[in-house]
């Protein structure tokens, strides 16, 4: 079989398929005398007959039956090959819409870091706004993949949990506080509260969880963002409920109040809207992304793990 060529496999699987040297010339724009020529050296090579024609019908003869399983088998294992191929030439090009929720600003960074060093030549694109903006990012398509702790009930979506995103108490290191334990909620009313903006996801849970006990707390400032209200209650100007995750960086200056019903148990889901077309990069990171988000639950740290390494494991 040295001597045989792709082409001779190819011209004869079809004539075989067809029972039809014509029909196989035509399929493959080819003359009827190339065709016959083709099979005549694969005969050769072979070294016995692979067709027989009986009247005028054409028939596969034993060897020519094992030729065509083999051949079938060939050409399947490299439509394979061909699509591995081409899914490798997606991860070296191509790009990545992110969009996350505020919270996740403190960990989706960190998780893109090693994505990148493995597919150095995509081009990525992270969107950090709150939840309303995501939803209405959603609905225009505009992002491969989001980062969200509430599901939209409105718009159908594929999601899966990746992270539990607590929300805690926080107040200053020294606050009168923060040794005691078991603090009703109720006791939050005493104390200047700094609230999220409206359509933030943290806001309306929180609220949620007010309202539902009774509490009506004494809202000092409104902040449209996690740092910015780390920086107010690290100045002294109230306390807030927040991600346990803001405190990721910067723990030191704060501590976290035992209040009763607290921490909300929240958790980060990766979306994206049902019936869209995920890039062969967007896969990618998917995986990924939940490879990492078990390895920190698994070993209860942030270490990032390389994604060529966590896809093997
Ligand atoms: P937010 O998102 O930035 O809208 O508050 C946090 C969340 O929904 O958990």
């Amino acid at each position: 079989m040295n001597q045989a060529t792709l082409h001779q496999l190819k011209v004869f699987e079809a004539a075989a398929r067809h029972s039809s040297f014509t029909r196989a010339a035509e399929e493959l724009f080819l003359t009827q005398p190339t065709v016959s020529m083709q099979i005549k050296q694969l005969t050769k090579s072979v070294g016995l007959p692979l067709f027989e024609q009986v009247g005028k019908r054409l028939f596969l003869t034993e060897a020519g039956r094992e030729l065509f399983a083999t051949c079938r088998e060939i050409f399947k294992t490299i439509a394979q090959f061909e699509m591995k191929v081409a899914d490798l030439k997606g991860l070296k090009q191509g790009q990545l819409r992110l969009a996350v929720i505020t919270t996740a600003k403190y960990i989706i960074p960190r998780l893109l870091g090693p994505f990148c060093q493995v597919y150095p030549g995509i081009e990525i694109s992270l969107q950090v706004t709150n939840h309303e903006r995501i939803l209405e990012r959603m609905v225009g398509n505009l992002d491969d993949l989001y980062i969200m702790s509430q599901v939209p009930d409105n718009t159908e979506v594929n999601f899966e949990p990746f992270l539990e995103n607590p929300l805690v108490v926080i107040a200053p290191k020294n606050h009168p506080l923060s040794h005691e334990k078991n603090i009703p909620i109720q006791r939050l009313t005493d104390e200047p509260f700094i609230m999220r903006e409206p359509g933030s996801g943290t806001r309306r849970v929180v609220q949620n969880l007010l309202d539902e006990q009774g509490v009506k707390v004494k809202v000092k400032l409104e902040l449209g963002s996690n740092e910015a209200i780390k920086q107010a209650i690290a100045g002294g100007l109230g306390i807030s409920a927040l991600s346990r995750h803001t405190l990721l960086t910067d723990s030191a200056e704060f501590s976290i109040l035992d209040v009763q019903h607290f921490p909300i148990k929240r958790t980060w889901y990766i979306v994206y809207p049902a019936g869209k077309q995920l890039s062969i990069v967007a896969n990618a990171y998917y995986d990924y992304l939940l490879e990492a988000g078990k390895k920190i639950v698994e070993q209860n740290t942030f270490a990032i793990s390389n994604p060529v390494e966590s896809s093997q494991a």
